[in-house]
């Protein structure tokens, strides 16, 4: 009995602090204050969330997209929640000069740069949400304009934003946040052009992590590893595909399932705050980024049977 008891205890308090160990990752909101931060894809979605985020903190930001009036908007809510400045730069990161115009714009107005954080994902031929709703096998429509074009919206502009930032990253002992998903390691049917990105992302990112490292650069990498969030956005997509459909369960639990617009900004901001190597949010999204791990008849399974949208 008493052993019991002991045995139960003993459990319990492992959990407990293995639960204090993972809670603390001594994010201290004070070290944003101030802070320079660029973030692309702020017109919508978990980039906007993030921008508010950022400026309930105190930090300078700078922000993207395509969509001027949507950009404005964002940087008067941005200034009137507390950010100590809040500029945009409205432009397609699939042009490299709007890239550069963009670093440009941060040394102008800050001088030094503490985060880049590249969060926009789109595409030049048309929406990828419209694309989500019409899910087909890249066999159905190998369509390699689009796949060349998604590429460099949302590849090479990624990797052409952190070479020009890393002068001013590495001034300041600056972070590199990357967003990406589980897409960015393990198969996601109907998606083989957003895991190519998220995949390549990952490669490139983790390179050149060590490479800083190495180096001596203090400058960190984190990548973020995310499932479904409740961005406007999916919630459009979900809706169009239920209506579609017959029996509704699937998507419907989806979107119920989807992480939180709020919580999910925090994690990435947290993780890039404290260097975090990666970031896996919301919990589940660990586990499903590992499932090649297993045998691989259980990744088949999951990948065919279990993940498909
Ligand atoms: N939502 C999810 O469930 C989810 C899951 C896993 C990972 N993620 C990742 O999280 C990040 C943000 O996703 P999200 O769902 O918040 O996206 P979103 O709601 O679709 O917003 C995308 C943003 O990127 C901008 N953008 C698109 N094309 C652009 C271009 N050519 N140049 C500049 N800006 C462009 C859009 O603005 P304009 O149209 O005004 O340019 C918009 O502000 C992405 O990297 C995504 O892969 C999201
Ligand atoms: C790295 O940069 C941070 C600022 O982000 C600074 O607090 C820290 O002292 C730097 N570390 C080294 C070893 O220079």
């Amino acid at each position: 009995m008493s052993r019991l008891v002991w045995g139960s205890l003993g459990v319990l308090l492992g959990a407990v602090g293995l639960g204090v160990y993972w809670s603390r990752d001594g994010f201290d909101p004070e070290s944003i204050r101030g802070a320079t931060v660029v973030i692309t894809g702020c017109s919508t979605g978990i980039g906007e969330e993030m921008a508010y985020q950022y400026a309930r903190l105190g930090a300078k930001i700078l922000i993207t997209a395509r969509r001027e009036n949507r950009l404005k908007e964002v940087v008067a809510k941005a200034m009137s929640l507390g950010a100590q400045e809040a500029h945009y730069v409205a432009g397609d990161m699939g042009k490299a000069e709007d890239c550069e115009r963009t670093i440009q714009t941060a040394r102008e107005k800050f001088g030094r740069l503490d985060y880049l954080v590249l969060n926009h994902v789109g595409s030049s031929l048309g929406s990828v949400s419209k694309l989500a709703e019409n899910l087909k096998f890249w066999e159905d429509n190998p369509d390699m304009d689009f796949f060349v074009d998604f590429l460099n919206v949302n590849l090479i502009s990624y990797v052409r934003l952190a070479s020009l930032a890393l002068p001013l990253l590495k001034e300041g002992g600056g972070h590199i946040v990357v967003m990406s998903s589980f897409g960015g390691r393990i198969p996601t049917m109907y998606f083989s052009y957003g895991n190519t990105v998220k995949f390549a992302l990952d490669g490139f990112f983790s390179c050149l992590r060590a490479e800083l490292k190495k180096a001596d650069r203090n400058v960190s990498v984190t990548i973020a590893m995310l499932g479904l969030v409740h961005t406007p956005n999916v919630e459009a997509v979900m809706k169009v595909s239920i209506q579609k459909r017959e029996e509704k369960t699937g998507d419907e639990a989806a979107l119920a399932m989807a992480a939180p617009l709020d919580q999910t900004a925090q994690a990435v901001i947290r993780g890039g705050a404290t260097r975090a190597r990666e970031i896996y949010y919301p919990f589940y999204s660990w586990p499903i980024s590992n499932i090649r791990r297993l045998p691989a008849f259980l990744e088949d399974y999951l990948v065919l049977n279990v993940l498909a949208p």
